[in-house]
């Protein structure tokens, strides 16, 4: 028997994030712009947002005919969209500090790539470990990035190479989807990396993923997006080209690695193939602002990452300044941001790219879920929109979540109208 309850969140100090109509994006100036409503409440009918308002208009009438009702004093606090990180690379085997050493000393990122460290470093793992201990420790990370206010997420796969170990790489992915209450979607990436194997034969190995890799993924069902890292000694725009337009005949929208290490024409590539998202843009100029206006494609930015590594910072501003939307994800992954805590990513937006923390708020938040494709669910306070939500610790103001950099202002996290 399905019991008809639902849940109040009452005296809500700051109800961040709504919308009356749903929008697709924010963009240019009106990233700037957060509706809060001061001394609110919400509720939660099911799994869903079933209406909101200001405390002094709610009416007993909202909640008649509910056989239970469970209601949650948020005086003090605020209640926000859970976070959707639109970029994640969370199932991986063990962990790289030995090539974070090897940079305090000195190495960059491309050399230790050079060497075979780096994601070859990631992929050796990869081969060696289970189904279930990749599984057991995703979950892990999952569940502490849910703790930290994610509720969904982007899990890409990129550290196989093989047609074996992709595929194993997805079929965790499909698992945790299965298993996790958050919202997730799924990447591949088999061109991540070349393969040592394939230096002097690249084609061989993008043959490899697009006549061998992708039939099978798409006969399982395993992914719903395609990801190249086209870059400086990755991926050139060609390949690139080569690949997603293969991903595109199994209906594989592409959401690419791009512009990282240089200007290197793959935001162009990008918008050509109708990327969902071009991720990292570090390296921007005028050609890839020009290339982004009027697309649907999300320019998503990765503040861990460029801190991680002490990349340059992308323009974040120039971009806004332009007209252009911004998302913002994690990047979580072992080699370049070995941290999911988009509370942190926010005030490293805030910090090192002047972003507001109302901009900051939009990138995490709505236009974060387009750039996985779950604006529809996730990303704003609207009814009919999923109850994913956070409850914050007492806190003075939403500015203050990027202010108290480093700590967790989450209290409590809902996801499809579970507390947790
Ligand atoms: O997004 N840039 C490419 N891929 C990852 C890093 C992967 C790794 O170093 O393991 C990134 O930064
Ligand atoms: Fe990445």
């Amino acid at each position: 028997m399905v019991i008809d309850m639902k849940v109040i969140l009452e005296n809500i100090k700051e109800l961040v994030q709504v919308e009356e109509r749903a929008r697709t994006w924010v963009a240019g100036k009106e990233m700037k712009e957060l509706k809060v409503l001061r001394e609110a409440f919400l509720v939660i009918s099911d799994d869903q947002i079933e209406n909101f308002g200001l405390m002094q208009d709610f009416d007993q009438k909202l909640i008649e005919g509910a056989e239970m009702i469970m209601e949650i004093d948020c005086a003090g606090k605020i209640v926000m969209p859970g976070y959707c990180d639109s970029h994640t690379h969370l199932v991986f085997a063990g962990s790289r500090e030995q090539e974070f050493v090897d940079r305090i000393n000195g190495l960059s990122y491309e050399e230790i790539a050079g060497r075979g460290g780096g994601i070859l470093n990631s992929a050796k793992r990869m081969e060696q470990a289970s189904e279930d201990e990749l599984y057991l420790s995703a979950m892990a990370r999952l569940e502490e990035i849910k703790q930290l206010g994610t509720t969904a997420v982007e899990i890409k796969s990129g550290y196989g190479l093989t047609v074996e170990s992709e595929l194993k790489m997805l079929r965790v992915i499909k698992r945790l989807k299965e298993t996790s209450p958050m919202t997730i979607k799924s990447t591949f990436l088999g061109a991540h990396a070349m393969p040592v194997g394939y230096k002097n034969n690249r084609q061989e190995y993008i043959r490899l993923i697009t006549q061998e890799m992708l039939p099978e993924i798409s006969k399982q069902g395993l992914a719903d997006y395609l990801d190249v890292f086209c870059d400086k000694g990755f991926f050139s725009v060609e390949e690139t080209a080569q690949l997603l337009e293969a991903g595109l005949k199994y209906d594989l929208q592409p959401k690419i690695h791009a512009n990282e290490l240089g200007l290197t024409g793959g935001v162009q590539v990008g918008v050509q193939y109708q990327a969902l998202s071009v991720d990292h843009l570090e390296h921007i100029g005028e050609a890839e602002i020009k290339a982004l206006l009027g697309s649907e494609t999300m320019p998503t930015v990765l503040p861990g990452a460029a801190f991680f590594l002490n990349l340059p910072f992308s323009p974040v501003r120039e971009m806004i300044n332009a007209g252009l939307p911004i998302a913002l994800a994690s990047d979580f992954n072992p080699g370049s941001s070995p941290s999911g805590n988009m509370n942190f990513i926010q005030s490293l937006a805030c910090i090192n790219y002047k972003m507001t923390p109302e901009e900051a708020i939009n990138a995490c938040t709505i236009n974060s879920a387009y750039a996985m494709g779950v604006e529809h669910s996730c990303g704003s306070i609207c009814r009919g929109k999923l109850a994913n939500l956070i409850i914050t610790k007492a806190l003075p103001t939403y500015a203050a979540i990027p202010y108290y950099y480093g700590s967790n202002p989450v209290e409590t996290v809902i996801i499809n109208g579970e507390i947790y």
